[in-house]
């Protein structure tokens, strides 16, 4: 069972027989009274424990006097209540004390008992308006909860919305290469329309791929945060690659790609499927985000330990305020509705998971309107073999 505690009185009065008095009435209602003698020793005894009512006397010598003291207590403990004891001339004092927060005075000389009335009351206020506060912090927190629940509502349903969004445009794609191609083969077939409706049909094949590839690489990442790093990989050689797999991107829009690696760089040891799908993801964006006849800049060099990767386009840019976001997953600056580009947002979050997962690390910087650059830094095995000879 909870024991209640007894509410805690502080008597503030510099007449010592006044303390003893209030103090034995309260103590018949099973207080715990402490006593002060003025305004200054009374403040002391609340910044040591708190208390639920302050009973003070108006005039005190010293420098905090009994209105001082209400002012004090209330801006510094709110949830303590405030009686002042004041004699007949002094009552326009103590009624201003109401404004400061005290919550009733007594006139001296009185009657303890009264005193014990009021103060019983002024608990009893007390405890009404916590109970008060608490059911309003509750009913804060509820509305508060039902509000992430709606948005995590919202989320679910734009992320299902993305998602098929992203697998049904290079679907209908497919499907529309594919009725061609069945018209085509009941009539005389003009070759160079069927080689483009199988290009359409692998276009859209290969987008499709590429959304699942993603969405299953992102759950695959969150199980499994430790990725196998046994092997020895070539930045060099996995870039080398991946601009040539993403030349039906490049090509076509006049993208110039070039690549700078010294020779001599030291392999990564790592996961090269990983490491190409990361490398994939910040080369795609320099390719879809850039500008018809722009340029991709791959530019390598290793210190200390490290090699910096940068990759580097000539496209339209990141505000500043975006940088930390872009990393966070679905997260794409222009809506998936406006944008011109496909996507779902994964690529920078797993490209910095994977980035993360071979003790690397990954940042941007941007310039709007004149392009960006991503920064990885790998660390590499200090014996780890030239380039030119692994993978
Ligand atoms: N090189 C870049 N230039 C401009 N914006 C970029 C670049 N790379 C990424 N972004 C921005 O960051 C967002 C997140 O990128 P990403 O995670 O790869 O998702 P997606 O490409 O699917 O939108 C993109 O939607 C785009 O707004
Ligand atoms: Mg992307």
């Amino acid at each position: 069972m909870l024991v209640e505690m007894p509410d805690r009185l502080l008597i503030v009065d510099d007449d010592e027989s006044l303390q003893e008095l209030c103090a034995a009435a309260f103590k018949l209602d099973g207080y715990h009274v402490e006593v002060a003698s003025s305004g200054e020793g009374g403040l002391k005894k609340l910044d040591a424990a708190p208390f639920d009512l302050v009973v003070t006397d108006l005039f005190m010598p010293g420098k905090l006097d009994g209105a001082g003291l209400v002012r004090a207590v209330k801006a510094r403990f709110p949830s303590t209540e405030v009686i002042v004891m004041t004699a007949v001339p002094t009552l326009k004092t103590a009624i201003s004390t109401l404004k400061d927060g005290a919550s009733d005075y007594v006139i001296k000389p009185f009657e303890t008992d009264h005193l014990r009335v009021i103060a019983r009351r002024a608990l009893e206020q007390r405890r009404l308006r916590r109970e008060l506060d608490t059911e309003r912090a509750m009913r804060q927190e509820l509305a508060t909860a039902y509000k992430e629940l709606q948005k995590v509502e919202e989320l679910k349903e734009s992320f299902l919305a993305r998602i098929s969004h992203e697998l049904r445009t290079p679907l209908s794609e497919l499907l529309t290469a594919v009725e061609l191609m069945e018209q085509a083969a009941g009539s005389t077939t003009d070759p160079q329309k069927l080689s483009r409706y199988i290009g359409l049909s692998k276009q859209g094949a290969t987008r499709m791929e590429r959304t699942l590839s993603d969405l299953l690489a992102f759950v695959e990442l969150q199980r499994r945060p430790l990725v196998e790093k046994g092997k020895e990989v070539s930045i060099a050689g996995v870039c080398r690659d991946v601009v040539e797999r993403l030349k039906p991107l490049t090509e076509p829009r006049g993208i110039h790609v070039e690549l700078k690696f010294p020779d001599g760089l030291p392999n990564v040891v790592g996961d090269p499927e990983l490491l190409q799908r990361a490398f994939e993801h910040l080369i795609h964006n320099a390719a879809v985000f850039n500008k018809d006849k722009g340029r991709i800049t791959l530019n390598a060099r290793a210190e200390a330990g490290s090699i910096y990767l940068d990759v580097s386009d000539t496209g339209e840019g990141i505000p500043q305020e975006e940088f930390e976001r872009i990393f966070d997953s679905f997260y794409q600056i222009a809506s998936y509705l406006t944008r011109k580009v496909g996507g779902l947002g994964l690529g920078l979050a797993i490209t910095r998971r994977i980035v993360e997962a071979h003790g690397g690390h990954i940042d941007v910087t941007s310039k709007v309107g004149e392009g960006t650059t991503f920064r990885v830094r790998l660390p590499f095995k200090a014996d780890a073999k030239p380039a030119a000879s692994a993978v």
